[in-house]
């Protein structure tokens, strides 16, 4: 078999066999197949699609590609949530503690940033130490021990993905249905969880701009798990960039989040709890996670999963010691108006281009940049009054500026809010 032919195939929109697909894995994985021709087919994907049963074959051959982990031993229902993506979302670094903290065991494989929207691994490597890739001995001996822990793929837990992740992160192939569902899927049976929950991102801030691209994501994986349409028109939170979310992450975790994002922790926290039967209903689970953040306990679990894994627990206690920038510039409002839209892909990509993300394979994150919105739409601003604070590291060009102020749409007239939740699938 020769891989030139595969790409060949794709290109012409003809569906791929088992054995193609099994051949691409295993050679991509065994170093026998390039990154070039691996983009090539990435791309020849994004155009002309893949069907169910090829999909099917992706996500088999990615998670065959390591270990499975068994998470049998350990007493009790696995849970698992995993999003899409979006820029501000760092909901998996408040949701897993407030699970965990309510009774679950939080088995999670997360990923780095893709695009213009960041990661939850990147965003946890602002702890000084701490370590996402972890041996399978580890990861089940701590959810036994504590309930939660947040790991990466690795060498020996679906490889396929951690190569094409990094891959289709810098080749403009992030967006297309069949490599999404794969590469998530294939992780999350690699975990071993036993309920999942996908938060599917839709709009601008989204791999699926549209509704019904989201829907169509979800349906795609929504075997034996639950899926929630979330709105990503507009940043998830006030924080974009690494640091600066698990600030926001840990101030939600002490009651004091953004009320989106806090909304988004409870609804999918409460959604958890009921798949893994440790609530009966919505109102007694989303009582159970108000309290693990009133008594504190979310957030111990949220500070014991650092320390098993590494991290420096005091950079949780003391936030100043997290990554910082060097200078924080406010941006103020030019006139009085409404916001009435706030793009997120535009602000996804100001925060990469402070180095909160990466343009090639080989980039470093720059942990301590990105911005940190004060109105969001539908708010009403004074001329004067500040939209944002950006964290960076060198001068603000003319070029940035400019398209910082093209993120923004204003009304004159009151604009109304959308719901950040648009629907839940079973
Ligand atoms: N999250 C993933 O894990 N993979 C993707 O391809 C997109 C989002």
């Amino acid at each position: 078999m020769r891989f030139v032919d595969i790409i060949e195939k794709k290109k012409l929109r003809l569906p791929l066999s088992k054995e193609e697909i099994t051949f691409w894995i295993d050679g991509y994985v065994n170093g026998r197949i390039p990154d070039y021709q691996v983009s090539a087919l990435c791309m020849a994907i994004y155009f002309q699609g893949m069907n169910e049963q090829e999909t099917a074959w992706l996500c088999e051959a990615m998670l065959h590609s390591g270990d499975v982990v068994d998470l049998s031993m350990i007493h009790g229902v696995k849970m698992d949530k995993h999003s899409t993506g979006g820029v501000g979302d760092k909901t998996s670094l408040a949701l897993a503690p407030i699970v965990a903290a309510c009774g679950g065991k939080v088995a999670k494989m997360s990923g780095r940033g893709l695009g213009h929207t960041g990661g939850t691994l990147d965003k946890v490597e602002s702890i000084n130490g701490f370590q996402v890739v972890q041996s399978e001995e580890h990861f089940i001996s701590q959810v036994n021990e504590i309930g939660i822990a947040l790991i990466g793929q690795s060498k020996s837990l679906v490889p396929a993905d951690q190569l094409l992740y990094a891959l289709r992160d810098v080749s403009a192939t992030v967006d297309s249905i069949p490599l999404i569902a794969s590469s998530i899927m294939s992780k999350k049976l690699a975990a071993g969880a036993d309920t999942i929950l996908l938060d599917v991102k839709f709009g601008e801030g989204a791999f699926m701009r549209e509704v019904h691209q989201a829907k169509k994501l979800a349906q795609t994986m929504i075997k034996n798990t639950k899926a929630i349409l979330t709105d990503m028109n507009q940043p998830l939170g006030n924080a974009i960039g690494n640091a600066l979310e698990v600030k926001e992450a840990i101030a939600t975790l002490q009651g004091s989040g953004p009320k989106d994002f806090t909304q988004l922790c409870l609804e999918a926290g409460s959604i958890m709890l009921m798949q893994g039967n440790l609530a009966k209903d919505k109102q007694e689970a989303i009582a159970m996670c108000q309290e693990s953040i009133t008594s504190g306990k979310a957030l111990e679990k949220l500070k014991q999963m650092c320390l098993y894994q590494g991290g420096d627990v005091t950079q949780i206690e003391d936030i100043s010691k997290l990554p910082q920038a060097k200078e924080i510039i406010a941006i103020k409002a030019e006139k009085d108006a409404y916001i009435q839209q706030l793009h997120a892909l535009s602000l996804g990509n100001l925060a990469m281009r402070l180095g909160a993300g990466r343009s090639k394979k080989e980039d470093a994150i720059d942990h301590g940049v990105g911005i940190v919105l004060n109105k969001k739409a539908g708010d009403k601003v004074s001329k004067g009054e500040v939209l944002a604070y950006v964290h960076t590291n060198q001068a603000l060009s003319e070029a940035w500026m400019m398209d910082f102020h093209r993120a923004y749409e204003y009304s004159d007239t009151m604009i109304e809010k959308q719901p950040l939740i648009y629907e839940i699938i079973k």
